[in-house]
């Protein structure tokens, strides 16, 4: 018997150096020591032992036992090292690779050139305000001296929310509602500017859309005359297409100024020759504008022997489109990456 348990703890020794990995060693757990293992078969066969031989025998089994233990356990603590070391081996990250490129966004171009708007006449002085896109028509025509039988009112301009004759909710058609909202509530002095949203019922192509951008400015205050309204938008036009840039203004009409101009600008890509940009005019039509019609100011509990104003107009969308030379309307609109790339 001690015979066959030294060939065992050999054979144990010899099998251990073989085992690669965790598994075969449990393996080799349960086929030494398991129930139906060779240690067992040893334990069963002590009771064909004499008596007296077996206390002995049942010693030196144990003890074979917790030898072959020992080496397992040994042998465990080696491949959980070995198996650890692999597994960080494999799962090792190379900090010196370059990493994967994060994709920066920018902003859209009509943000840019608003922001660049607002920037110009913050620096001068304006404060920013904002009015509703839900609108009554009390202030997108009456307040702004826009009478009932103005062709603006007409249904092919509007898009009319509710029709109930006194309170017609409609969606916005200018962002003058905002002169008349501010107006009634601050005296003057008032020096603002509003950007916002604007709804108008035409069909979308190159130079059209139902929704576009505009920015209005308004100035109240004693003594504001046409000069200051003409510096205002010198200014203003230099600041946005170049220092070389003049501003010229053309009699027009809007019913709430009076007299109302339009500004056009030299145009900046060509210096007035005239190329595809100007249409080969030389001049780019840039804003509407004018003195504040007395009727608005009065129609705001502002008297107009002591306070007068002017007021201006532009489209955010039209503007960007010169700047960067987009010909076609919908383009800003359609998010398309591979246009809103390009302004990064
Ligand atoms: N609101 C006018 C428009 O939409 C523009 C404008 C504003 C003109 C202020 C003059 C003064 O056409």
């Amino acid at each position: 018997m001690e015979q066959k348990l030294n060939e065992l703890v050999e054979n144990c020794i010899s099998k251990l150096k073989d085992c690669q990995n965790l598994n075969s060693l449990n393996s080799l757990k349960i086929e030494l020591l398991g129930k139906n293992g060779e240690l067992t078969q040893i334990l069963r066969g002590l009771k064909d032992l004499p008596p007296q031989e077996r206390p002995q025998a049942g010693k030196i089994i144990n003890k074979t036992r917790e030898q072959i233990e020992k080496l397992i356990n040994e042998k465990e603590i080696v491949l959980i090292e070995l198996e650890l070391k692999n597994k960080l081996e494999q799962e090792r990250i190379d900090i010196t690779l370059p990493a994967a490129k994060v994709s920066r966004g920018g902003l859209h171009p009509q943000t840019i050139v608003r922001n660049r708007i607002i920037e110009i006449f913050t620096s001068m002085g304006y404060s920013i305000e904002d009015g509703p896109e839900i609108e009554t028509e009390y202030y997108n025509f009456e307040a702004l001296n826009i009478p009932d039988d103005h062709p603006a009112k007409d249904m092919q301009d509007t898009f009319f929310i509710t029709d109930n004759f006194k309170h017609n909710i409609i969606l916005r058609s200018q962002t003058s509602n905002t002169q008349i909202r501010v107006m009634e509530k601050t005296k003057p002095p008032i020096k603002m500017l509003n950007p916002g949203r604007v709804y108008r019922c035409d069909d979308i192509d190159a130079t059209h859309s139902p929704m576009f951008h505009q920015i209005e400015g308004l100035v109240v205050d004693k003594g504001i005359s046409m000069c200051d309204l003409n510096g205002t938008l010198s200014a203003f036009i230099k600041e946005l297409f170049g220092e070389k840039t003049r501003a010229r203004l053309r009699p027009s009409f809007f019913p709430f100024t009076e007299p109302s101009v339009e500004a056009d600008a030299s145009c900046p890509f060509c210096d007035s020759e005239g190329c595809k940009i100007c249409k080969g005019v030389g001049w780019i039509e840039i804003l509407g504008a004018g003195m504040v019609n007395p009727k608005v100011l009065e129609n705001c509990d502002i008297d107009p022997d002591v306070y007068t104003g002017f007021a201006f107009g532009l489209g955010i969308d039209r503007i960007t489109n010169i700047l960067y030379g987009i010909t076609d309307l919908r383009i800003p609109f359609e998010n398309d990456i591979r246009f809103l790339k390009q302004f990064r």
